[in-house]
């Protein structure tokens, strides 16, 4: 590991579950897109863990893709890391759409217009059997907030007010906006939880 690189003491801890849990949600081969891919910590564990995935390392904050591309370089599955800011685009398209959008740790450090976006975005790269995967601490209703997420939603909103954890109940909503359905729903460690929608159309009942 390059010490110079910059790391997430969180992303280190939570790289194993979510890999555990995306490969039993995605299939052999999956094409990925991933937003927001901060450090690239998750990409280069995830397509060192899978040679059979292809990886698409996006990010926002132009000044992180060249230490992002440094942490995937030797991995012959993962793509040059692409700016990618989910409010304006453009989407980096693949023929046939992604199998998979990947997203950890944003909805709830943005604004909330980011998620209709991000919604609107994902359903316009996917394949049609596609999913949108998520990461993250959540709201949900009729559920008590754990107080460790109490304490976060509180310092984020503290941090911006435009900041904060979200409602799954919203970001549900502008989901099935977008023509996405939640299909999926796992409880990961230090309660996050990771959740997929699948188009609507998609899914038969
Ligand atoms: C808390 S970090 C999460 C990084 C990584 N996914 C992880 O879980 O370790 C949030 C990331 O979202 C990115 N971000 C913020 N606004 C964004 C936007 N509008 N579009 C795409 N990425 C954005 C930030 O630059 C940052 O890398």
């Amino acid at each position: 590991m390059n010490p110079d690189l910059p790391f997430s003491p969180a992303a280190d801890r939570n790289r194993g579950p979510i890999g555990d849990m995306l490969q039993q949600w995605l299939p052999r081969g999956a094409a990925v897109l991933e937003l927001a891919s901060g450090t690239g910590q998750h990409a280069a564990h995830l397509a060192a863990v899978r040679p059979d995935w292809t990886w698409q390392p996006t990010e926002a904050e132009a000044a992180a893709l060249p230490a992002l591309a440094l942490r995937c370089a030797g991995l012959a599955n993962v793509a040059v890391p692409q700016h990618l800011d989910v409010l304006n685009g453009p989407w980096p398209t693949r023929p046939g759409g992604w199998d998979a959008v990947f997203c950890a740790n944003l909805v709830h450090i943005a604004p909330w217009a980011v998620t209709p976006a991000l919604m609107r975005g994902a359903a316009s790269v996917l394949a049609p059997q596609g999913q949108l995967v998520m990461y993250g601490p959540y709201i949900v209703d009729g559920e008590p907030l754990a107080p460790g997420n109490q304490a976060f939603d509180a310092d984020l909103r503290q941090r911006h007010p435009a900041w904060g954890l979200r409602r799954l109940a919203a970001v549900d909503e502008v989901a099935a906006a977008a023509g996405l359905q939640r299909v999926g729903r796992a409880d990961m460690p230090a309660n996050n939880l990771m959740l997929r929608w699948r188009f609507a159309k998609s899914v038969t009942t």
